[in-house]
């Protein structure tokens, strides 16, 4: 009796001495104030995988700034996968020093003298997708090291997670960099397996909601035990996740395949269907390298406004006829975007009479009643004025192409 009672009053003494000594309380939630509309940037997994190293890297970044990209709002320059070198023996990772040779702080810093911001890409699991060091159970040094590498965005990704539920091991490493004291912009990858949109707002600022994007207009690709989806595919996914979406938390429908190899019609198309779904545009192209018909698609102001207005609304598939479909996102003060897609083989002709269609969105609320109301029509592809919603509108969507309006009062 007299040992049971002298070991309780030790394991007391020694509890008090340890909650004495750590005091901290973890802070589960992200850094506010950031992607209040849409991220918008680069990221090198589509177009380079693993073949990362640091000249690429600063040369990226020197043809966001040449190429007018950095000046339409691109701000992000991330790599992905397969940057990682060794933990050292206090547990510290370290980049691949024959492919980062100058080592990430100073990469970094180039990267902001542009400018631009720093971004980089980890893993929850004990393996990145890529085989490189996950950050399981390394999740506050690895934060540390970021912050002090100056680090502005991660992009924190799901393979090899056994065991481990999704919801407490993003929140682990918001709750390190919370700690480590940088505000970062937390991309959550997990593919939309355990619906980060219902615990994600709080915890990270955009969410993948599906699986990779393949390069593809209308198609899927079947790996065996997964599969890669089209551009289509990928947007037919985002439908009923829009009421998740606004300022500072983002359905993310993974990154731009713009300018990697689709015809200059489906580039167009994918880039206005994630401007309508206010995604985040983060481009996947060689930026040294650009065609004039790219960078005139990355680069037009008029549609990245869609994406980028202030309300932050996902826009909406309003009606599906014939593979031809008309989406809508309502913007700030009043404003409308109207996408007519032809998903299909062949040109199709549109006619949308403004006034015999009275329109409220669900979500927001917003309202488009032309017969109250008249709108001005803009083209913003080929930057012209097109009328006014007064006349119904009348038009050829060619195949697999857009034909994009910004109704404004
Ligand atoms: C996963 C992600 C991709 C990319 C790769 C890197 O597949 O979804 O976006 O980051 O891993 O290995």
């Amino acid at each position: 009796m007299k040992k049971i009672s002298l070991l309780f009053l030790g394991m007391c003494a020694s509890f008090q001495a340890f909650s004495q000594g750590n005091n901290y309380v973890q802070n589960y939630k992200k850094f506010d104030n950031l992607a209040l509309t849409p991220p918008m940037g680069w990221n090198s997994w589509n177009k380079f995988a693993c073949n990362v190293d640091e000249n690429l890297i600063k040369e990226v970044a020197d043809a966001m700034v040449a190429t007018g990209m950095k000046d339409a709002g691109y701000t992000y320059i991330n790599i992905d996968d397969c940057w990682h070198g060794e933990r050292d023996a206090q547990g510290f990772i370290h980049p691949d020093a024959k492919r980062f040779p100058s080592g990430m702080k100073a990469l970094a810093d180039y990267v902001h003298s542009k400018g631009l911001k720093f971004g980089i890409y980890s893993d929850a699991g004990s393996q990145t997708c890529g085989g490189r060091p996950g950050s399981r159970g390394y999740e506050f040094q690895d934060a540390q090291m970021y912050a002090e590498w100056g680090v502005d965005y991660l992009k924190y990704d799901w393979c090899n997670t056994e065991g481990l539920k999704a919801e407490g091991a993003y929140k682990t490493i918001t709750a390190a960099i919370r700690k480590a004291g940088r505000p970062m912009v937390l991309s959550i990858c997990e593919w939309g397996n355990d619906k980060p949109w219902e615990w994600g707002p709080t915890v990270g600022h955009l969410w993948r909601t599906t699986g990779d994007i393949y390069n593809c207009f209308d198609c899927i690709n079947d790996h065996g035990t997964w599969k890669s989806w089209g551009v289509m595919q990928i947007m037919d996914k985002q439908q009923h996740l829009r009421q998740y979406a606004g300022p500072g938390h983002w359905n993310d429908p993974d990154m731009l395949e713009v300018g990697n190899g689709m015809p200059a019609n489906e580039d167009r198309a994918h880039f206005t269907m994630w401007s309508m779904m206010a995604a985040p545009l983060i481009t996947g192209n060689d930026l040294r390298k650009m065609s004039p018909q790219t960078k005139e698609i990355l680069t037009n102001k008029e549609v990245l406004a869609i994406d980028q207005d202030k309300l932050g609304v996902q826009g909406y598939r309003y009606a599906a006829k014939d593979s031809l479909e008309t989406w809508l996102k309502p913007l700030a003060d009043g404003k409308w975007a109207v996408a007519f897609l032809n998903r299909s083989k062949k040109p199709q002709p549109v006619r949308f009479d403004w006034k015999a269609t009275p329109i409220t969105d669900e979500v927001s609320k917003a309202e488009l009643n032309a017969a109250k109301t008249t709108y001005r029509l803009r083209n913003p592809w080929t930057h012209k004025d097109v009328g006014t919603t007064k006349k119904a509108f009348a038009a050829t969507v060619p195949s697999h192409d857009v034909v994009v309006l910004l109704l404004s009062k």
